[in-house]
């Protein structure tokens, strides 16, 4: 049977030409969307994408990333009598809705009021991504616990799980160029801060004796992101020829990134090749 990946966050434009490359390469796909006619428009606008390529190979869940019964759904290929058939690799891009504010609540509680400050970007949800990771491994353990008669037949056919974290994360991988230090210590604290807790949710999981991320965890580090979710078409300029890859203990240090590079490194890495040199490894990706 033809391997199924499991997608997140595929309206954003990093997994979202991601799911473009899985597609047109003929892998199956189940995506969770909160809004579905989103995730199709994306996808038909994407160059070599069809009505019937979607119709063949891509199932979309409709739903919030936070709702354990949907996040299930989206891991299930088939339900069979014995025990489930699960996706091999589960691929992230949830964050939050970004937008660049002025102003912070005062630190008088007392005055609920906002006061001047630095621009910074504040999420609509700032704890998006730490909630999903705590979602998808009580999705994951929920799966094991009931559909599988003891962990191990579980841990076996566990899905591989890669998910979009950020570089700035941890000072101490000097992922971040110096003169662009400042600017993430200033505008990004609060998506930075749901990122560090989604990897101390996914680091603590490692720790348990049964881990459900028993398939291998990948994050996957962008620098600042550029661009949109359109593919190059055939012929075109691709950024991704400018892509240079490092990992935690010898980073790539750029500034910026295009969202397509990302999703192509994920579709070559973890889709078409499996994933296996980037499992327990942070890969840090810029131009
Ligand atoms: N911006 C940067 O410079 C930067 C740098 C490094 C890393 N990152 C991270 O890289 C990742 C990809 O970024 P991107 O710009 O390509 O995508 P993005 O625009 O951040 O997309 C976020 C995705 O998460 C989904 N989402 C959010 N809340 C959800 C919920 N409750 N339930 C279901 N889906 C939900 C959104 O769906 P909807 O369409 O329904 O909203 C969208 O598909 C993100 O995690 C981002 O934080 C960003």
């Amino acid at each position: 049977m033809s391997k199924t990946f499991a997608f997140f966050g595929a309206t954003g434009g990093c997994t979202n030409a991601c799911l473009a490359y899985t597609l047109l390469n003929g892998y199956n796909v189940i995506a969770l969307a909160r809004t579905p006619s989103k995730l199709t428009n994306q996808l038909l606008e994407q160059p070599g994408l069809t009505t019937s390529t979607l119709e063949k190979h891509l199932r979309i869940i409709q739903g919030d990333a936070t709702d354990i019964e949907a996040v299930m759904q989206t891991l299930i290929v088939e339900e069979t009598e014995s025990q489930p058939t699960l996706v091999s690799s589960v691929i992230s891009g949830i964050g939050g809705t970004g937008i660049i504010t002025y102003t912070k609540p005062s630190p008088c509680e007392k005055m609920k009021m906002r006061i001047p400050t630095m621009p910074h970007i504040e999420l609509a949800n700032p704890h998006i991504t730490e909630e999903f990771a705590q979602t998808l491994l009580a999705a994951l353990r929920r799966i094991a616990e009931e559909r599988f008669v003891n962990f191990n037949a579980y841990a076996s056919v566990a899905p591989r799980v890669t998910v979009i974290s950020s570089t700035g994360i941890k000072k101490e991988l000097n992922d971040v160029p110096f003169w662009f230090k400042k600017m993430y210590d200033t505008l990004l604290p609060i998506p930075h801060e749901d990122k560090l807790k989604m990897e101390m949710v996914f680091e603590a999981e490692k720790s348990k004796e049964e881990n459900v991320l028993a398939g291998g965890l990948i994050l996957v580090r962008p620098s600042f992101l550029s661009g949109d979710h359109l593919i190059p078409a055939p012929g075109k300029e691709d950024p991704y020829r400018k892509l240079r890859v490092g990992n935690e203990k010898k980073p790539a240090v750029g500034y910026t990134v295009h969202r397509t590079s990302i999703g192509r490194w994920i579709y070559e890495e973890v889709v078409r090749n499996g994933g296996d040199l980037w499992v327990g490894e942070g890969a840090i990706l810029t131009e």
